[in-house]
């Protein structure tokens, strides 16, 4: 019996584009980060910058910065498929229009969802408010390194509830479980793995240490307690679904 292929590895965070925010400073570092994915085996990235008040605003710039890298790519031989794609800070979610969410969301028409950062001021009721709002839009909602925000598992368990209640999904970062993030996103990214509460792990790559090798993620996943084939999942099929297939229309808004 022929032994399966090993599936891709699916990026869905990382800071890939030059120039805009604080990942990639220019077109090389760009190429860089998308060759060093490459060769640990991620045929995919989504390219999310930051989109909220200190960085990306217009997100009508992003797609022609996308074309500009996809086109760099193909000429340094890197083989790596790179989507246009954005970090949303919930603070912005008022201020853009339906075209411009559309702009930074991924998935099929009608299963499109949106990537929202998780405060690092912790999470809080304008931050339901805002996932509630982008539901009520028809945006299903993946929340970025939960982990990060400062009491996630405790002071602010009851908004991590709702929105797990609420259809949200959990990407952790790589990065948290290894300790990169401190020795509190580290427990909490941990916790949240061993209760099967984390959907897909991401490298949220800037230049430096932050790299975008999946491959760490699906060791930590496995050191953290996974068996191999679950760990290996969250960097392969489940943000690849996520892509190809998105998130089921939410149904309400709960707000
Ligand atoms: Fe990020």
């Amino acid at each position: 019996m022929p032994r399966p292929v090993a599936s891709a590895r699916t990026e869905i965070h990382c800071h890939l584009l030059p120039g805009i925010d604080d990942g990639a400073r220019d077109l090389d570092d760009s190429v860089d980060m998308a060759a060093v994915a490459a060769a640990d085996g991620t045929a995919t990235i989504l390219a999310t910058p930051h989109v909220r008040s200190d960085f990306v605003t217009d997100v009508s710039i992003l797609p022609e910065l996308v074309a500009e890298l996809r086109a760099n790519l193909a000429l340094a031989g890197v083989k790596v498929e790179v989507h246009c794609s954005g970090e949303l800070g919930h603070e912005l979610v008022g201020r853009l229009g339906q075209v411009e969410l559309e702009t930074i969301a991924s998935g099929p028409s009608g299963r499109r969802w949106l990537l929202v950062e998780a405060p690092f001021d912790g999470l809080g009721e304008e931050f339901t408010a805002a996932t509630g709002e982008l539901r009520a839009r028809g945006f299903g909602v993946v929340i970025a390194h939960p982990e990060r925000s400062p009491g996630v598992l405790e002071g602010c368990r009851e908004a991590l509830g709702l929105e797990i209640e609420r259809g949200s999904l959990l990407q952790v970062n790589q990065w948290s479980l290894t300790g990169g993030h401190g020795a509190e996103a580290e427990a909490a990214g941990l916790a949240l793995l061993r209760q099967g509460r984390v959907a897909v792990l991401a490298s949220d790559s800037h230049p430096g240490w932050r790299r975008p090798t999946l491959s760490v993620g699906a060791a930590a996943a496995q050191a953290a307690g996974l068996d191999a084939g679950s760990a290996a999942l969250l960097v392969t099929d489940r943000p690849a679904s996520l892509v190809r297939d998105g998130i089921a229309a939410p149904v309400g808004t709960g707000a």
